[in-house]
């Protein structure tokens, strides 16, 4: 057994991106040029970290990192000058001249013996060139060496697509402030820069909305069962124990956390389906008069859906999106519009009306009219829609982003419409999944996406012309929360396929090879574990 590591061990340091057989280098997402050098440099308690050109609004970043290199190396770092010291020092220097080839993301890191040198127009490049430096330390790390050393190398690094995000559902099981700190925390890591973040769905709805209250009295709470699998109707005397929300007061703390970090947030708001919380808590908005409850456990299709030819409705969205709009200061707000099994709407009288008045051609009709109102409104306070890709069809007029989750055909309809597209299809990105053979694998959602599955995903659709590909912003994994109900199993889930997710989006594709990609990632397995992280 022994031996069997010790090759294994061996192997891994051959493939990876350095070859220094002491030190390799294992930076996830691979970088776009990496020449490795002789030596290393060796951090201590005399080291120090300068700025140069942080400035203004940048100036959070010398925070950030301070916080970033105390936690990755266990030492206070000392505050210099950057122009007062040649030796052992890191220096972080915003470019004076902007540098096309890097733009708005990218960095060049170069690690001597005598020290490091990170450069960036903007200071989200300079926090990728940190996290970069903090994983030049992983083999080290995992090596108990008493020392802290890092590799010589030089670096220029850039990403390949804008997008680069992670989803989570906060819905199917509620994650607290903390839990989302931690998932935003594992994306900056990776380099990732959008959360989208489920907050409405069936089960649950977890945004305080001051206009509605009862959205999270009501329909944030529902009872606690056992497992999933349990399908039996919320019953009249059944205590609603299990939920919870996140008030405004969460929502700005995790904002602020997040652009720390350089991650925008995407909140969701569902619409029209999956909406038996809202029904839970304002039944007037359905079609019908059926007893609606914040939903337990599994049932399909979902009979939920709000009433588009109710004018109260779309009232209702539209001030929940006017608070949403004001509490999220980014351009984009998902409005859901998937799945939304639309029977209530082919025999509710007022639905009917609204497709006559509105020479709507059938419910699918009513559904994009009904999307186009609230897009226009989003519009009208300053905001932009995206949307799921159930909407798209050969003849939409919708100019919304589209997220693509079924697969690259609905996202080559979209892109010769000229729609912007995000890619997150069930056959690459879907993290619910199972990873292995489900016989052996804690319970998931049917579906199997191996890591070296995951790590096949490229966003660009094959078959778009120049000016198509354009409109591929990139791509995301989701993590719906069916099957999972704690952090332990979120992480489980989520690692290590984050780690081959954030090279698909990063990476050029000639920079990716999987047998070296598994090799650098049996190290962040390890450093994961070893940092108390559920990874598989
Ligand atoms: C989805 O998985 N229904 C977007
Ligand atoms: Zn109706």
């Amino acid at each position: 057994m022994k031996h069997t590591s010790l090759f294994l061990l061996c192997s891994l340091v051959l493939l990876c991106c350095g070859c220094h057989k002491s030190n390799p280098i294992v930076i996830i997402p691979n970088p776009v040029e990496c020449t490795p050098k002789a030596g290393h440099f060796t951090l201590n308690q005399e080291t120090f970290l300068c700025f140069e050109n942080v400035e203004g609004e940048d100036s959070h970043l010398m925070r950030t990192i301070r916080n970033l290199y105390q936690e990755s190396f266990n030492i206070t770092p000392n505050l210099g000058d950057g122009s007062s010291r040649r030796s052992n020092r890191i220096l972080l220097e915003i470019n004076k001249k902007w540098d096309d080839k890097l733009g708005n993301e990218g960095y060049t890191l170069t690690v001597r013996r005598r020290s490091v040198t990170a450069r960036a127009n903007t200071a989200q490049g300079l926090f990728y060139a940190f996290q970069t430096l903090r994983q030049m330390r992983i083999p080290d790390l995992l090596a108990e060496s008493k020392s802290i050393t890092l590799p010589c190398a030089r670096i220029t690094d850039y990403p390949r697509f804008a997008y680069r995000g992670a989803h989570l559902d906060v819905s199917r099981h509620f994650f607290d402030t903390a839990f989302v700190k931690e998932y935003i925390d594992l994306m900056a890591a990776y380099k990732l820069n959008k959360f989208h973040w489920h907050l409405t769905d069936d089960h649950g709805w977890r945004i305080q909305i001051d206009q509605f209250p009862a959205l999270t009295s009501v329909g944030a709470w529902r009872p606690e069962r056992k497992t999933w699998d349990t399908l039996h109707p919320v019953q009249p005397d059944e205590a609603m124990t299990y939920g919870g929300f996140f008030t405004k007061e969460q929502v700005r703390d995790i904002i602020q956390y997040a652009a720390e970090r350089h991650i925008d947030i995407i909140p969701e708001i569902e619409i029209p389906g999956h909406c038996s919380a809202i029904l839970a808590a304002y039944p007037q908005f359905a079609c019908d008069d059926y007893p609606y409850t914040v939903a337990v456990g599994p049932y399909w299709p979902p009979k939920a859906i709000m009433c588009a030819g109710n004018d109260e409705v779309l009232e209702f969205y539209k001030k929940v999106l006017n608070e949403v709009a004001e509490l999220f200061p980014y351009p984009y707000i998902h409005i859901g519009g998937d799945e939304a099994f639309n029977d209530n709407w082919q025999v509710c009288p007022k639905c009917q009306q609204r497709i006559a008045d509105k020479h709507l051609d059938g419910e699918m009709a009513l559904q994009q009219w009904l999307m186009d109102q609230i897009d226009q409104h989003l519009k009208q306070i300053g905001k932009k829609a995206i949307i799921w890709d159930d909407i798209v069809s050969d003849d939409m007029v919708n100019k919304s982003t589209i997220m693509c989750w079924q697969g690259p055909e609905a996202a080559k309809t979209a892109a010769k419409h000229g729609n912007d597209i995000i890619l997150c299809p069930t056959s690459h990105c879907y993290f619910n999944f199972y990873q292995e053979d489900p016989s052996k694998e804690p319970l998931a959602m049917t579906g199997l996406i191996t890591l070296e599955k995951a790590y096949t995903f490229d966003p660009l659709p094959e078959g778009l012309d120049k000016e198509q590909q354009k409109h591929i912003l990139g791509g995301q994994c989701n993590l719906w929360t069916e099957f999972i109900n704690t952090p332990e199993q979120a992480e489980y889930m989520l690692l290590p396929r984050l780690c081959a997710l954030s090279e698909c989006v990063w990476t050029p594709t000639d920079r990716k090879e999987w047998r070296n990609f598994s090799a650098r990632t049996e190290y962040h397995r390890q450093m994961l574990k070893k940092l108390g992280l559920n990874c598989r």
